[in-house]
């Protein structure tokens, strides 16, 4: 009698609190959640859903389980503003207590999150954001994108060399933007080239026109441009309308401008572009072909270079995943990514371990048709390319 008692009264514990008793549901102990904040709606919504694509897109292919855990991705929208990015980590890190943050559509919102991802001692997988300085801000950010810095001093030194003298500059008046601008100027200008204009425009909502009659005034051989990704064809259609396409003035710069997620839609004022940057949708590797028929049939577009980072991000958690046996410590994790090599269908990547910042080809491309649709083609590559816009320490 006092045994079944026992018995009944042990029944009903288990009920109450399975995670006391042992015989706890597979999935609820051995979930890893990941925070993903990216900005679904406002300006820079195309990031937002160019990484939720990819991400959906890989955990179809490799499945939602890794080292016996299943991945569980809490996305949250932040519109790109700062203080919400601060507010939805903090949520995500107390109340459903994840084991990563991940997305950043900014730089703003990545270094928003930086504090919380120290205190939390938890991985901040950066997967759009490209300003330097993002990596030191906490020894918890691993960054899957790119620097500005990467691409703008390799087109620098490819302007100077390609008969290119005057160069007007045109730049988002924000951290990338002035990374982008400091870099290309250093490298341009060291190599005789000189700066005939230049102009900054806001972030929000931009309206090119009186900046590119400014431009054209200053009958420069090319504008440097950086936009973030989601701008480039309003750039372009304005550049066009002002007739700075007829004028000669070639467009070069980092290949935001030119996102491939827009690329298609700019019309003939594109073609002959030159930029310096780390994906193209023609890249012609095998992989890379997969990669843009199944994110093609998935969505309906073609994956432009932040659905690329987006993918690689959701792979690095994997990979560290598996190394750490399932064990989700930060620390680990961190010390898991570090030095991971993987092939992307960008090219060969990996994770500096010095700096836990993206370590990748930069490939120097021009805008051509191929089977009536317009594609940046890569024709020069710089393998391995490190960041080199970190503070000098
Ligand atoms: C950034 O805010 O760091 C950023 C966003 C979009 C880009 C590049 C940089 O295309």
């Amino acid at each position: 009698m006092f045994n079944r008692r026992k018995m009944l009264l042990w029944a009903a514990a288990s009920a109450v609190l399975p995670g006391l008793c042992g015989s706890v549901p597979a999935q609820a102990e051995d979930a890893v959640k990941i925070g993903l904040i990216l900005p679904m709606t406002g300006g820079q919504a195309s990031t937002g859903k160019q990484i939720d694509n990819a991400i959906k897109l890989y955990m179809q292919q490799k499945g939602d389980t890794v080292a016996g855990k299943k991945i569980e991705i809490i996305l949250k929208d932040d519109a790109a503003v700062p203080d919400n990015t601060k507010r939805l980590a903090q949520e995500l890190i107390v109340n459903d207590k994840v084991n990563f943050i991940a997305g950043f559509g900014v730089t703003p919102a990545a270094l928003a999150a930086a504090p919380l991802a120290t205190q939390a001692k938890i991985p901040e997988v950066v997967m759009a954001a490209g300003t330097s300085i993002i990596t030191e801000r906490s020894p918890y950010i691993v960054r899957t994108s790119f620097t500005l810095a990467q691409s703008s001093t390799i087109i620098g030194d490819w302007a100077v060399k390609n008969g290119i003298k005057k160069v007007a500059t045109l730049t988002s008046d924000y951290a990338p933007g002035n990374d982008a601008l400091t870099f290309f100027k250093q490298h341009f200008t060291a190599g005789g080239g000189e700066i005939v204009e230049e102009v900054k425009v806001p972030l929000a909502n931009p309206d090119f026109a009186p900046f590119l009659q400014r431009m054209k005034d200053a009958k420069p051989d090319a504008m440097f441009v950086f936009v973030p990704a989601g701008q480039g064809g309003n750039f372009m259609k304005q550049y066009a309308e002002r007739g700075l396409d007829k004028s000669g003035i070639k467009v070069i710069g980092p290949g935001d401008v030119m996102d491939d997620d827009l690329l298609n839609n700019m019309g003939d004022a594109a073609l002959g572009a030159v930029t310096a940057h780390l994906y193209s949708a023609a890249h012609p590797s095998q992989m890379n072909k997969d990669f843009v028929a199944a994110y093609k049939k998935a969505f309906g577009n073609r994956p432009g270079f932040m659905a690329v980072s987006g993918y690689d991000g959701i792979h690095l958690i994997y990979e560290a995943l598996k190394k750490t046996g399932g064990d989700t410590n930060g620390d680990k994790l961190i010390e898991a990514m570090k030095g991971m090599k993987w092939e992307s269908p960008r090219g060969p990547i990996s994770i500096d371990p010095e700096t836990r910042d993206i370590v990748q080809n930069i490939y120097i491309r021009k805008v051509e048709k191929v089977d009536g649709e317009l594609y940046n083609v890569e024709f020069a590559t710089f393998e391995a390319v490190k960041d080199s816009g970190k503070t000098k320490k």
